[in-house]
């Protein structure tokens, strides 16, 4: 059996993909559209794990029930010639280990009883003022982007007050922080703006759509 720790060896240095990380696995599973510009991901097709569809489990420790489904699934050919080896191996490692510890962006709006909102949407019955909460209610840690912004069509007529959501800050599990929004309406009429918080982990940003009336 002397082949054995050589033929190991060769395998180590052909494949450096080997060591998989089921982290960033789970982040292409989810956003590979963005990552790789594939403009869809593989959620988008097969839901979440478990219980996705068409086959999924196959992919489970096997980056090659991947390659192979690039090449012979018609619906799969935006992702031809996009997906790295080293990708199909982390994501092969996330299906098969799909409880991996990551962080979780949860977003939480509050505002004045005149408006409604939800987590995604902060409506304005008239001028006032809402606050946006991100919270990382996952077990790893995820960092912010360039600072947050607003933009759209009326973004001049609201106004991000206070935010503690620095850019480059990173949250810690169970950790947060908070923007301000101000609405001042200027004539009449419906006005709509988003703001954008970008951040490392699934979507690269979160964004809340800002309707004012
Ligand atoms: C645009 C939709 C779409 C996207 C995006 C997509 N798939 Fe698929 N995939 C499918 C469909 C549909 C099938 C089933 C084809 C069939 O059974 O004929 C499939 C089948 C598969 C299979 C099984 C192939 C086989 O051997 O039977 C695997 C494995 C797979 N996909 C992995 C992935 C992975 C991993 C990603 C993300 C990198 C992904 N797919 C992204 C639509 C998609």
């Amino acid at each position: 059996m002397r082949w054995l720790p050589s033929f190991l060896f060769a395998v180590c240095v052909a494949h450096p993909a080997l060591a998989q990380d089921a982290l960033r696995g789970k982040l292409l599973y989810h956003d590979i559209g963005r990552v790789r510009g594939t403009g869809v991901s593989c959620v988008d097709c097969h839901g979440g794990i478990p219980g996705a569809l068409h086959g999924l489990e196959k992919v489970a420790g096997n980056p090659n029930a991947i390659a192979y489904a690039i090449g012979a699934v018609q619906q799969m050919t935006p992702l031809r010639g996009r997906v790295t080896v080293e990708d199909m191996a982390d994501i092969a490692a996330y299906v098969a280990d799909p409880a991996v510890a990551s962080p979780a962006v949860h977003l939480t709006t509050s505002g004045p009883a005149a408006s409604a909102y939800t987590s995604e949407r902060l409506e304005f019955a008239g001028a006032g003022t809402s606050s946006v909460r991100l919270t990382n209610a996952g077990a790893l840690p995820f960092g912010l982007g360039a600072a947050p912004f607003l933009d759209g069509p009326a973004a001049a007529q609201f106004i991000l007050a206070a935010s503690d959501c620095e850019s480059g800050a990173v949250l810690a599990p169970q950790q947060s922080c908070a923007l301000r929004v101000e609405y001042r309406p200027v004539g009449i009429g419906l006005r709509t703006a988003t703001l954008r918080i970008a951040h490392d982990w699934i979507g690269g940003s979160t964004n809340v759509a800002l309707i004012g009336r």
